[in-house]
């Protein structure tokens, strides 16, 4: 298991690269599933979230050729419509081939996700809407099992709005039998490059970037070519990095209107940014004022960048105010920054944060994603030398940070434990 060694190092400068969006791949990735033949994927980061992808589409009949920068992916002989405990538990977004196999082979069988530690995380309004679909569903020994002859148009309404939900539909509702009209339908950069990639496919969808979204069913898509999207989370993580220097640095292949929120929060916090059209140069604020963020569903202010920007307010003059409505039990990172001597409060999905002039380091433990990323970003902020354990979590999403980090002046040291 490896584990970063971080020095204090706040005087980053340069430029810094984003790669392709995880969280777009994925869904991607599931929708080639429905076009027999090969789809290629540029742009594509490695990453071990996007390893244990390529493997569930092999384990279901795909092949899949995945080098730094490239995949494709022939579905040709998919045949094996189930995807297995072992791959989902360590994946939710395993979920995803749900929609697709049983829109192209009518059925499919996949692993129940279990809760992470973000919180209690349920798949019922996927399940609702596939039912709506005409799907019969029924839960067996941890599995979902999903079969139907020929789905159909539906009207459906999602009580809450839902990144996975809404693309697991779309991509079931292609093949259905007239119309689907999605209500309440999330609409994260994620959702609209799927769409994207559907449309390319021969999919006729309208009301992308709104929350109605109308699908008319057709009966067959072809293979196709397309450039991934730039990665909005990872491209945030770099501009709070940014914040939290004494210098100016710029976050490249980026997409400025993908992260209107964030820019607007890190000027509410003293600041400067410079925005251009696929880049973003973050000049840090001299004394970083407190701020209050609440994390919506898009276009609010992302819980995938709650915990960086935690790290932020730990140093900001006075006190600031972090809610996340979307996963309200998500503050695991919070105990891991109060030994970084961060002063942190939770109250139910509130974080209480009383800035403080200077971090200190210590070891700490990276428990999810975002909150491993956050402790990179506070570990370069805290005087002296912080040690992040558990770090295959940072690997699930972000290609090479430390590499990335140490270019523009981090001190990161990667260690085999
Ligand atoms: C995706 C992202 C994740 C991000 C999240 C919110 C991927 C692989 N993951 O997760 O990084 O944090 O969007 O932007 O893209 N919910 C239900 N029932 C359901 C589905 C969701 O109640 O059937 C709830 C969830 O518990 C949560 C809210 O809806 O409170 C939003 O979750 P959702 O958008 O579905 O998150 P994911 O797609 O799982």
């Amino acid at each position: 298991m490896d584990r970063f060694i971080i020095e204090h190092s706040r005087d980053l400068s340069g430029t810094i690269t984003v790669s392709g969006a995880k969280n777009a791949i994925l869904p991607i990735m599931a929708a080639s599933l429905l076009a027999p033949g090969k789809s290629v994927l540029n742009n594509v980061p490695n990453l071990i979230d996007l390893r244990t992808m390529a493997h569930l589409l092999r384990v279901i009949g795909a092949r899949v050729e995945y080098d730094d920068g490239y995949m494709s992916i022939d579905s040709k002989d998919v045949c094996y419509p189930e995807a297995p405990y072992e791959l989902v538990s360590k994946m939710r977004a395993s979920i995803y081939v749900l929609g697709p196999l049983l829109a192209r082979l009518g059925k499919a069988r996949v692993s129940f996700p279990g809760g992470c530690a973000i919180g209690t995380r349920p798949v019922d309004m996927h399940l609702q809407a596939l039912e709506a679909l005409g799907a019969n569903i029924e839960i067996e020994n941890g599995y979902i099992a999903a079969t139907a002859k020929q789905l159909h148009g539906a009207d459906i309404y999602f009580k809450k709005s839902s990144v996975g939900a809404t693309i697991n539909t779309l991509m079931a509702a292609v093949f259905a039998k007239g119309t689907t009209h999605l209500h309440n339908a999330a609409m994260e950069p994620e959702v609209d490059t799927t769409i994207d990639f559907l449309c390319k496919m021969g999919a006729k969808i309208s009301g992308k970037s709104t929350t109605s979204i109308t699908i008319e069913g057709i009966k067959d898509l072809f293979p196709v070519q397309m450039d991934m999207i730039p990665d909005r989370i990872e491209a945030g993580t770099f501009m709070i990095a940014g914040a939290l220097s004494h210098n100016p640095i710029t976050v490249c292949n980026c997409r400025p209107d993908h992260l209107l929120p964030l820019i607007d929060k890190l000027r509410e916090s003293g600041c400067e940014v410079d925005v251009q059209e696929t880049s973003i140069t973050v000049i840090p604020a001299k004394k970083i004022k407190p701020t209050n963020i609440i994390t919506l569903p898009h276009p609010g202010f992302p819980t995938d960048l709650q915990a960086q920007f935690t790290v932020l307010m730990c140093l900001a003059d006075g006190v600031s105010f972090v809610e996340d409505t979307i996963f309200p039990d998500r503050f695991m990172h919070v105990a891991e920054l109060n030994r970084l001597q961060a002063d942190i409060q939770v109250n139910r999905n509130v974080a209480r944060i009383n800035g403080v002039p200077n971090l200190g380091g210590a070891e700490v433990m990276a428990t999810d994603l975002r909150a491993s990323a956050a402790l990179v970003l506070a570990g370069m902020v805290a005087e002296g030398t912080t040690t992040v354990s558990r770090i295959y979590h940072i690997d699930r999403g972000y290609d090479r940070i430390e590499e990335k980090l140490n270019k523009i002046g981090a001190k990161i040291r990667r260690e085999k434990v």
